[in-house]
């Protein structure tokens, strides 16, 4: 009848079309009662949308409250379930990624949120420091307040704005981009390209048909022709499923020069 995530004290639940009001109450009063840490339970009512991926909700049960207060991976994080995008599925690559992270490297994040990247690996590796961008005016107040909570003001750097306008007046190269960027046209591997250091890593994500993941391969591929840059793709690998067949793909390429 229904999925659900938790983020914290809010559960988002999204029911099968045609689910009466009544039982989308029903199910709500259970969840509160059976998830003691849950005081808010949330209906979806859209998808992701527009450029800064946010979604609406309406409330069904419990506290009426749309502000969030979620943990992993020691970290915590506050934010508005209707004004930033965040997914807790996205906890094992964050993770992941901070794991890959070496003693003394600096991070650039493109389309950070409310920053869970950015912290995430400031907390859980040795990073010199860990910059995130992000469009949302809201989505990044969210994000200086999650670095303050977070006591990570000397590791993580917040910027406000887009990827593709201020990247490239940023002075510094990285070793390593995390481009957790939006189901959208824009690729931005050209901006990523010019701010990596040699031997450097680009985390990228792409969404596709499991039958047209060979289209990542040749993108990053054309992309790299066209910035002169020599690349090694070491890894392609599934990050989550967005729906029938379609999963978020992740890329990891090592630039070579
Ligand atoms: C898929 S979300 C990822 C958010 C975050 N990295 C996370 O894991 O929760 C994509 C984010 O990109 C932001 N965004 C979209 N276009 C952007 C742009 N041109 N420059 C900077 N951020 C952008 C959206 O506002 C959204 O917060």
């Amino acid at each position: 009848m229904a999925s659900y995530d938790l983020l914290g004290n809010i559960a988002i639940v999204k029911f099968k079309p045609g689910t009466i009001q009544n039982k989308k109450k029903r199910f709500a009063q259970q969840l509160l009662r059976q998830n003691t840490l849950v005081t808010t339970v949330l209906e979806k009512t859209s998808r992701f949308k527009g450029r800064l991926r946010t979604l609406k909700t309406r409330w069904l049960a419990g506290e009426r409250t749309t502000e969030a207060v979620y943990r992993e991976n020691n970290c915590t994080f506050l934010f508005d379930v209707d004004t930033c995008y965040f997914s807790p599925r996205l906890a094992s690559e964050r993770k992941e990624i901070a794991q890959m992270v070496r003693k003394g490297e600096s991070v650039l994040v493109m389309c950070g949120g409310v920053a869970p990247f950015a912290i995430v690996i400031a907390k859980n590796s040795n990073v010199e420091r860990a910059a995130s961008i992000e469009l949302g005016r809201e989505c990044s107040k969210y994000a200086l307040e999650n670095v303050k909570r977070n006591k990570l003001k000397d590791k993580v750097e917040i910027l406000q704005g887009d990827v593709r306008k201020k990247v490239p007046y940023l002075k510094e190269r990285f070793d390593r981009i995390v481009m957790a960027r939006p189901n959208l046209k824009d690729d931005f591997l050209d901006v990523a390209f010019k701010k990596i250091k040699k031997e450097g890593i680009i985390h990228y994500y792409g969404f596709y048909n499991e039958e047209l993941i060979k289209n990542l391969r040749e993108l990053i591929e054309r992309r790299a022709r066209e910035a002169k840059k020599k690349i090694r793709i070491i890894k392609i690998k599934k990050a989550g499923d967005i729906g029938v067949r379609q999963y978020r793909y992740r890329a990891d390429i090592k630039v070579m020069n």
